[in-house]
């Protein structure tokens, strides 16, 4: 067992190998202290940077976070640009890191939206770190769930149209392998913070068996300790698919 993960007293049989975060509340955080939302935004990339590195340590294999969805793009322009800035500063930053700690990034969603300048930091640092195959840090950025459906559906017409497949081959499998996602387990938990019960319309194919947490705690106040404790919170719960036991 690697010792980071002995030190957590986890089971590392029981670890989720790809854990999905709604990351909320970086807004809610601000306004408590009467700063601009911005500045919950940057306290909130530093959460980022800790949950990388804790889940990196213990070993998880998938981190997916949900940076900025399609309906983001709504948001005072001024909050846009203010995000898009830490992003590629954390790009930027973190790419060193990535690559002495074998993490590989990739990026799902409708990146195109995403201006020239982030585009080509996302794209250097995916590059960069390509062949790094201990854990994938996979960022949502302009992503949204129906959107990723409606794409995988279209892609599949496609196939049909010109002959590759006919309509009779379609299963969840195929569909699977037309999202995003295609090459990555589905997540076995789902984190949210802020205390939202709601999905915001993140990972909707993906997450069907997912187990969800639920934490009041707002993003930037993440800290190491919560996210351990939540993952023994998932390592206590008894995953059935519909099943009985
Ligand atoms: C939700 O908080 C958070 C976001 C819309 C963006 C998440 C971005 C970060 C955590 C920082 C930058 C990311 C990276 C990868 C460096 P909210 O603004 O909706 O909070 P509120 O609900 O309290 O208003």
């Amino acid at each position: 067992m690697n010792s980071n993960l002995a030190n957590t007293g986890l089971e590392p049989e029981k670890l989720p190998s790809h854990i999905a975060v709604i990351m909320d509340g970086n807004g809610r955080w601000a306004q408590k202290r009467f700063l601009n939302r911005i500045k919950g935004h940057e306290k909130g990339a530093d959460t980022v940077r800790m949950v990388v590195r804790t889940c990196r340590e213990i070993g998880i294999q998938f981190l997916t976070l949900y940076a900025f969805s399609t309906e983001n793009w709504e948001r005072p322009k001024a909050e846009i640009t203010a995000l898009m800035t830490l992003l590629k500063r954390f790009l930027a930053d973190e790419k060193q890191e990535m690559l002495e700690n074998n993490i590989r990034l990739n990026a799902i969603g409708q990146t195109d939206r995403l201006s020239a300048e982030v585009q080509q930091a996302l794209g250097d640092t995916m590059n960069a770190t390509a062949s790094n195959n201990g854990m994938c840090l996979n960022l949502a950025l302009s992503y949204g769930g129906r959107a990723e459906i409606v794409e995988a559906v279209k892609k599949i017409g496609a196939r049909i149209k010109n002959g590759e497949i006919d309509a009779e081959s379609i299963t969840p499998e195929l569909i699977t392998q037309h999202l995003y996602t295609a090459e990555m387990p589905d997540p076995e938990l789902l984190i949210r913070t802020s205390g939202e019960f709601r999905i915001s319309n993140f990972l909707l194919w993906q997450i069907a068996y997912s187990e969800i947490h639920v934490t009041p705690t707002l993003w930037p106040d993440m800290t190491r300790e919560e996210l351990i404790g939540i993952l023994k919170d998932y390592q206590q719960r008894e995953r059935r698919f519909g099943r009985v036991t």
